[in-house]
């Protein structure tokens, strides 16, 4: 069998280094891989509208910025098809039939919806299409017949829910569709990055996140300013590493070679932890040594997008072509859903000769 990633993010900001650990850093390696027969990433717009129907002008503009930070990543629309959700309408199509295949009860029970509702303070008002926006994100899954969705684990109870409705599908009318399998990418901090104010997650409202986009500057005042341990007071002093955000993100980030190029008095992460615990190294220090190393990951990223950014209509361009290769495939599975349900009538002869033979006259 195939093969075949596909994932993809909401175009309601730009990409941060949360975004970078959690999942883009791995998907470059997983197109690099060889390991893959087809790699598909989608920027979710018509997932984004779901809940910002009032605002498509955010999505719209957001757009741009997902795929910039794609293409700055590494991602390669020579080797990944990079396409435009609400580009392809198949997917609604899919989704329309996946609608009788999931109760409304199991939707009230899906954690991450549960949970978005209360963030967004939804509970008396849930618009229909937020609420069943994981059965669209099924219906994208399927219709690249996708066997491996890499995603972060908050969209664990959307791949679960995927492969209930490709169960549901393939036992009520023969083995048409693909059960997916998620792959979580990096460690458990990898996956939870938090925001700069040791927050839970970074959040643009809160103003807690640091962008690949970030000029040096701003990455530097962002780092100056991290939250680390409110009791450690003086240098002297004894430090906590648990909820402190730059030791957590120095174990996001960090690695052995780092300590020999920017901190060769330490062999390691342990070693530097261990002295800040012990009393008798300061802030400044740590966070000048966390800087230096998100400089290294972010600083060929900066500058891979400010090349791709000197020819907008390019990265446009590169969007429609992708978008008009998914929507071949997503058609090819439509054809096949419809068929499954016999309710591809014009191609069916059987039916026709059928119908004929009901209706003759002896
Ligand atoms: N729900 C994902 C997010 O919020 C975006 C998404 C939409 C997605 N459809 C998908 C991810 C299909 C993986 C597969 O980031």
């Amino acid at each position: 069998m195939a093969k075949i990633i596909l994932t993809g993010d909401r175009p309601t900001g730009r990409l941060h280094i949360g975004h970078y650990v959690g999942s883009l850093r791995e998907r470059v390696q997983l197109q690099n891989s060889g390991v893959y027969d087809k790699v598909f990433i989608m920027i979710a717009d018509a997932q984004a509208l779901t809940d910002n129907a009032d605002n498509p002008e955010k999505i719209r503009q957001n757009i741009i910025e997902v795929a910039l930070d794609y293409l700055a990543c590494g991602l390669d629309p020579k080797k990944s098809v990079i396409f435009i959700q609400s580009q392809i309408p198949q997917l609604c199509e899919l989704s329309f039939y996946y609608m009788n295949l999931v109760t409304v009860s199991r939707l009230q029970r899906n954690p991450t919806v549960k949970a978005e509702i209360q963030a967004r303070n939804f509970e008396t008002s849930i618009p229909v299409g937020f609420f069943t926006y994981p059965i669209s994100q099924a219906a994208d899954i399927t219709a690249f017949q996708a066997t491996t969705v890499p995603v972060g684990e908050d969209q664990m109870p959307m791949l679960e829910q995927t492969r209930e409705i490709v169960r549901k599908f393939n036992t009520t009318y023969g083995e048409t569709l693909t059960e997916p399998e998620i792959l979580l990418s990096g460690n458990e901090t990898c996956q939870r990055l938090p925001g700069t104010d040791g927050k839970a997650k970074m959040s643009k409202s809160i103003g807690n996140c640091i962008y690949l986009s970030e000029t040096a500057d701003e990455i530097k005042k962002k780092v100056m300013n991290m939250y680390t341990d409110p009791d450690h007071i003086r240098v002297a002093d004894p430090g906590k590493i648990e909820g402190n955000t730059v030791f957590t993100y120095l174990d996001a980030f960090c690695t052995d070679d780092h300590f020999k190029r920017y901190l060769p008095d330490y062999n390691n992460l342990d070693e530097l932890k261990a002295h800040y615990q012990r009393g008798g190294l300061g802030d400044v220090k740590v966070k000048k040594f966390l800087y230096a190393i998100l400089m290294e990951y972010l600083e060929p990223i900066k500058k891979r997008r400010t090349e791709f950014e000197k020819d907008i209509p390019a990265v446009y361009k590169m969007l429609q072509e992708g978008s008009v290769k998914a929507e071949a495939v997503a058609a090819e599975t439509l054809a096949a859903v419809k068929k499954a349900m016999r309710i591809n009538y014009f191609d069916d002869t059987e039916l026709i000769k059928g119908q004929i033979k009901r209706f003759q006259k002896k």
